[in-house]
């Protein structure tokens, strides 16, 4: 493996009953407290209640952005920068999933400096500075929560971009109740935990050697997830479960799983061209890319990682078989689990056909003309991953 340097400074406070630290928590940065939540789920769920409840035992100066979409915008950035200016905000509160999250960490920046956070999110510019912030997850999918990551789209572009700005973009602390996922729809579920898995699929695909600690923490993670996954399907509401895919989705992304090494992150890319044309649920677009990627660069020098994900994770016995047929047959049995717990294996899904697949091709090499790091790849290689989703 690589030299690294692992820091990660969020504090994660997890389990029944945390949000009882948040006053704690929020009481060290300041009284102006922007709440940042989305369309409405957490008015109806009870936990907007709740966190101002939290925030008026310190008498907080509350102020609100509502309404950051899935996908978050960079125009619901803008309102939010512009909130913190007008108001003299010390602290942000996000309240919600990946997208709340995400804008927050936008906010965040974009309060402390005169730049565009268009500018910043597409590294036209640099910023250094950040207003603290702090969540209290609603939804487990990204990792957000616990990484300094963040991603934006632009809708005047039909762009979507990957941003970050440690040590600036990490949340100062994390509150992770799974009870706060219990009202979480079943699609929503299933887009979390197909996200998860990505997340630790992007990690596994690496060019590093000498991984073996890291590599079975990946597969613990991915079985953990098919173990817990079918069963929370059918019982939503069920504690254990849903503590279990929170812990897990935390850990998939707070760069844990890839220390010592760079992960793929090719899949993510295209996804974020997709949805960046489309605005597809980033967890549906996944499901339907991944086997594909997979497929597509599946060669002889790097089937060695393909042959051990299928017999580790997905049980695929060997015998009689070649390295690629083993291969192959893991990548299956990783589309029938998607399939199995009702995930989108097509693009016509969405209904997206292949008129728009060189449109899509085009936003996955805006930001370089190549990316992955397993196998690099071109717009020429998206137009056929692509083509081979519809
Ligand atoms: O907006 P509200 O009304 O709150 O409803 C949300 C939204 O419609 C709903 N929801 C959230 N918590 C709920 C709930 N509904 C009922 N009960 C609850 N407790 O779920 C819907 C989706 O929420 P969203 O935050 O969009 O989902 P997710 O957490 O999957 O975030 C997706 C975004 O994160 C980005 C994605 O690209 C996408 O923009 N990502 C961020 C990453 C990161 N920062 O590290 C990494 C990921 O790979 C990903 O790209
Ligand atoms: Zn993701």
């Amino acid at each position: 493996m690589d030299n690294f340097t692992y820091y990660n400074p969020t504090k994660l406070i997890f389990g029944k009953g945390q949000l009882a630290e948040l006053p704690n928590q929020v009481k060290q940065y300041g009284k102006n407290v922007l709440v940042v939540y989305g369309g409405g789920s957490i008015k109806r769920n009870g936990i907007y209640d709740n966190v101002m409840a939290k925030l008026a035992e310190i008498d907080a100066v509350v102020f609100e952005l509502a309404g950051v979409e899935p996908n978050p915008r960079i125009s619901t950035v803008r309102k939010g920068v512009e909130i913190c200016k007008r108001e003299g905000i010390d602290f942000l509160l996000a309240v919600g999933g990946g997208s709340t999250i995400d804008c927050t960490k936008a906010i965040a920046v974009g309060a402390k400096t005169d730049i565009d956070m268009w500018d910043i999110v597409t590294k036209k510019a640099e910023a250094n500075d950040a207003l603290p912030f702090g969540t209290v997850l609603t939804l487990s999918a990204t990792g957000s929560e616990m990484n300094s990551g963040s991603v934006i789209t632009n809708w005047e572009t039909n762009e979507k971009h990957g941003w970050g700005l440690a040590p600036y973009t990490y949340p100062k602390f994390s509150i992770l109740d799974p009870t706060h996922t219990a009202s979480v729809p079943k699609d929503q579920t299933i887009y979390g935990i197909v996200d998860m898995m990505s997340h630790v699929l992007e990690h596994y695909f690496h060019q590093a050697t000498n991984t073996p600690v890291q590599d079975r923490f990946c597969e613990s993670i991915l079985l953990t997830v098919m173990e817990t996954a079918p069963k929370l399907l059918e019982d939503l509401e069920n504690y254990e479960l849903r503590e279990t895919i929170m812990l897990s989705g935390t850990l998939a992304l707070n760069n844990m799983l890839n220390m010592g090494f760079r992960g793929d992150w090719a899949t993510h890319n295209l996804e974020h061209a997709v949805s960046a044309v489309h605005d597809i649920p980033h967890g549906g677009g996944l499901a339907i890319l991944f086997p594909n990627w997979m497929k597509h660069v599946l060669e002889d020098e790097n089937v060695g990682r393909f042959k051990q994900l299928a017999q580790r994770v997905f049980r695929v016995s060997t015998e009689g078989k070649t390295d690629r047929e083993v291969a192959l047959e893991g990548i299956e049995g990783l589309r029938a689990f998607w399939n199995s717990i009702g995930a989108p294996s097509r693009l016509a899904d969405y209904q997206i056909d292949a008129e728009s697949v060189e449109l899509m091709a085009e936003k996955t090499v805006v930001a370089r003309p190549e990316y992955g790091t397993f196998k690099t790849l071109t717009e020429q290689d998206s137009i056929e991953i692509f083509k081979a989703s519809l």
